[in-house]
């Protein structure tokens, strides 16, 4: 039995991989990390104890670490000084003896120069401070969520097309659910000692498949257009997007348009043991005519 805990535990990845946890093996002692502990739904997690802690108080997570073996470390969000957030997290598991932390990053090519703002840098940042650290570790490097994609092209693509400034770009999104399933089996078996895994589908694809998976689902024709970055940020910006959040999205698309998600590893397929979920599937229930 092992004690395992879980940062992030109200965020979705973070709950959605303590559920994998619960079904993977129920004898392990499970923990969720909350900023505030009320935030956790017990009927979700049943059994799990729950611990507060905030990556900006280095106490709490000293604390909070107490007897644990294997800390599941969810990147902290972007444009909320993730360094020091994630310096924090790390020295407070050695200090309290965690033996391994798993650290979930972001998917990024070998040499690539692409820089997604108050992103990429702490990445790289956090990931060699990891490995300086001489606590054993495993990064998992995720692809784009697929999940993203309502909030990239708009939960009314339907209606409005695929827009994007991706040009024809194409990446191994994949959902958070199969990236979960992944993340459980990592902090639960051996052999993943001192490993960095890249996350994502078992093929990569265009967002001009996207929009005809969409035609689909929508049963008419959705166009994918490859938008100019202003046209895209100032669309975004009538919709009611504070301007940074509406660059910032434009900017995953930027991403994909250079390939920063392109590669496909199968470390995923290999690690939950099955072929992960087609994009058409996870879109079909993203776009499903009920959450419209
Ligand atoms: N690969 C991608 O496409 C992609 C896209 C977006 C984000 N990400 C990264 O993936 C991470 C997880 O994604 P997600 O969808 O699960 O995000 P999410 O649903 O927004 O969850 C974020 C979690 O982090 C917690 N958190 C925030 N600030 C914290 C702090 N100071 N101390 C402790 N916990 C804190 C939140 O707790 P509260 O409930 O207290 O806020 C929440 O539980 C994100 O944080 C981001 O770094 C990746």
């Amino acid at each position: 039995m092992a004690t395992i805990l879980v940062t992030g535990s109200t965020g979705h990845l973070g709950r959605q991989t303590l559920q994998f946890l619960l079904k993977t093996d129920p004898t392990n002692h499970l923990i969720a990390l909350a900023r505030d502990p009320s935030k956790v739904s017990a009927s979700d997690l049943p059994g799990v104890e729950v611990r507060q802690g905030d990556y900006t108080d280095s106490d709490s997570l000293v604390q909070a670490f107490a007897g644990v073996d294997t800390l599941f470390m969810v990147a902290a969000v972007s444009f909320t000084d993730r360094e020091t957030q994630h310096k924090n997290v790390i020295l407070a598991a050695k200090e309290a003896g965690v033996k391994r932390i798993v650290y979930t990053g972001l998917q990024r090519p070998e040499g690539s120069s692409f820089v997604l703002t108050e992103t990429t840098q702490t990445e790289v940042v956090t990931e060699n401070f990891l490995k300086a650290s001489g606590v054993t570790y495993t990064i998992l490097r995720n692809s784009l969520y697929l999940d993203a994609v309502t909030f990239m092209v708009g939960q009314d693509a339907c209606q409005e097309g695929v827009r994007l400034p991706a040009g024809t770009g194409k990446a191994t999104m994949i959902s958070r659910h199969d990236l979960a399933e992944a993340a459980a089996k990592v902090l639960t078996e051996s052999g993943h000692e001192n490993k960095t895994y890249t996350l994502g589908a078992s093929e990569a694809f265009s967002f001009a498949e996207i929009a005809a998976a969409l035609s689909d689902i929508c049963s008419k024709n959705i166009a994918y257009v490859d938008t100019p970055v202003q046209e895209y940020i100032d669309a975004k910006v009538k919709l009611g997007f504070p301007v940074p959040v509406a660059s910032f999205l434009a900017e995953w698309g930027q991403a994909v348009a250079a390939g920063e998600f392109t590669e496909v590893t199968k470390d995923l397929e290999r690690l939950i043991g099955r072929k992960p979920t087609p994009y058409e599937t996870d879109l079909a229930k993203l776009y499903a005519p009920s959450s419209l």
